[in-house]
């Protein structure tokens, strides 16, 4: 029979060794107090009225905080918790509708805490196995959502720009490897003016020119759309479509894309980095009809799949493309297995954390099921807000949501009131709802991720804070 050590003083300090403790003196109530201020936040609510400050009141309250002999880990603690952290916006707050927040699970926190504990290099399947297994079986959830054939695969990367980048590399160098030579003039890619501005960056990366898709009235890209652009602009290596427009949530006619995209012989790649997510409700699922033919696909499981950042999903068909692509050579690199799975080969990457762990372990413990339900329940409150808008005098809802992005106006208002309005209200911590350009006006907009956000509070808030004609 063993007997437990845990709570004797043996402990800790013989895991962590004479040698490093020589260096660092005793480090175990430095790394217990880091972890009980882990484990403070991660049981408490956020709070929503942490904002940014200016670097030098920053600089005032915490003082220089590299120095020569060092703080100590309760002064450096004790600034990071009374100054530091409350000038970071509370992602996850529930009243927190701006831009694309974030809702991860207490699972999520926790464990990502227990990741960086581990701090697994997750390059190679050699020094990463188990961490890449675990990633690769919450991949292979993506895998079954997209209907793609269980050979399909990839790897986790920091984001969505990260992910689109590495996907299009990906369809470029296919696009060379299939030309056999340069294009005449630049490569090209097509998107919507509705992709998002992380696929101008890529191009950019790329020095790709962007053959820009008109959108159809409801600023989706078609087929046909996409049919008359390439009939006009040959030799363009890949398509982006996206699976939840960030400004409005909406999706491109996939399956229209997919047909073109096949005709034309370019690249089928779906930026899902935002609404990817609602892959897993079945109330939306038909809506990203087409996808199944996709070439390439990204996810960022840390804006509406309930992670920590920073975490992109970024998935092939065929992966083998991707290592044709990424795969990097090099003398001292010769050892590694090139048979099995190197998350390194799927991205513009090489050293890597074991980031879609918290995503992996926050699903592996609620289960799909629950993801799906709480997914359900975002889209839900967001049909029952932009519904509840509609009853609000004083408000215009501008177009009905397709996924969890709700669009409205305040008509009267300018430019001014609208930021005046959304300043202050976020100020007093009552909601985080940021102004932005719908066909050239300016409208609000609300994006909803959290399953603890309640409409009815949101309608409240709104309704009793914009009948002010003047919300100065
Ligand atoms: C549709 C879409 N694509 C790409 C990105 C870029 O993702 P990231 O910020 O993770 O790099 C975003 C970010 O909001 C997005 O909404």
């Amino acid at each position: 029979m063993t007997t437990s050590s845990i709570g004797s003083d043996a402990a800790v300090p013989q895991a962590v060794g004479a040698a490093a403790a020589s260096v660092w003196g005793d480090e175990t109530t430095i790394a217990a107090a880091a972890v009980a201020l882990a484990s403070r936040r991660i049981s408490k609510p956020s709070d929503p009225k942490t904002t940014a400050r200016p670097a030098s009141e920053l600089l005032a309250d915490a003082g220089q905080t590299v120095t020569p002999e060092g703080l100590g880990a309760d002064e450096a603690l004790r600034i990071f918790e009374d100054v530091f952290a409350p000038a970071t916006r509370a992602q996850d707050d529930p009243m927190n509708l701006a831009y694309v927040p974030a809702a991860p699970t207490r699972a999520a926190l926790a464990f990502d805490a227990v990741v960086s504990s581990y701090n697994i290099f997750a390059g190679t399947w050699e020094s990463g196995a188990g961490a890449v297994f675990a990633e690769n079986q919450a991949l292979a959830w993506l895998v079954e959502l997209l209907s793609w054939p269980k050979t399909a695969g990839g790897c986790f990367v920091a984001g969505g720009t990260t992910g689109n980048l590495s996907a299009l590399v990906t369809a470029r160098q296919f696009a060379r490897n299939q030309l056999g030579r340069h294009p005449v003039g630049q490569w090209r890619l097509a998107c919507t003016p509705q992709a998002h501005s992380s696929v101008l960056a890529a191009a950019s990366v790329l020095d790709a020119e962007v053959v820009v898709v008109p959108e159809n009235e409801q600023g989706q890209m078609t087929g046909e759309a996409l049919r008359a652009t390439l009939m006009k602009s040959r030799d363009v290596f890949a398509v982006v479509a996206s699976a939840g427009t960030t400004n409005a949530g909406v999706i491109d006619d996939l399956a229209g894309v997919a047909n073109i995209c096949e005709r034309f012989g370019a690249w089928f790649h779906v930026d899902g980095a935002y609404g990817g997510a609602a892959l897993a409700a079945p109330s939306v699922r038909n809506l990203f009809n087409g996808i199944e033919r996709a070439d390439s696909f990204i996810v960022d499981p840390h804006k509406w799949l309930f992670a920590t950042y920073d975490c992109c999903a970024l998935l092939y068909r065929q992966p083998e493309l991707a290592r044709a692509a990424h795969a990097q050579k090099a003398g001292y690199l010769d050892a590694i297995d090139r048979e099995v799975w190197n998350p390194w080969d799927y991205g513009v990457h090489l050293t890597r954390r074991a980031r879609g762990l918290p995503f992996w372990f926050s699903l592996a413990t609620h289960g799909t099921n629950r993801y799906a339900a709480a997914i359900e329940q975002t889209l839900a409150t967001a049909r029952a807000v932009a519904q509840g808008i509609q009853a609000i005098p004083q408000l215009s809802l501008l177009a009905e949501p397709t996924l969890s992005v709700v669009l409205f106006e305040r008509p009267g208002w300018d430019d001014l009131a609208y930021r005046r309005w959304s300043r202050r209200l976020a100020l007093e911590g009552r909601i985080l709802c940021i102004p932005t350009l719908w066909r050239g006006r300016t409208a609000l907009r609300l994006a909803f991720v959290n399953p603890a956000t309640e409409a009815d509070r949101v309608l409240e808030v709104l309704a009793e804070t914009t009948q002010d004609p003047d919300p100065s």
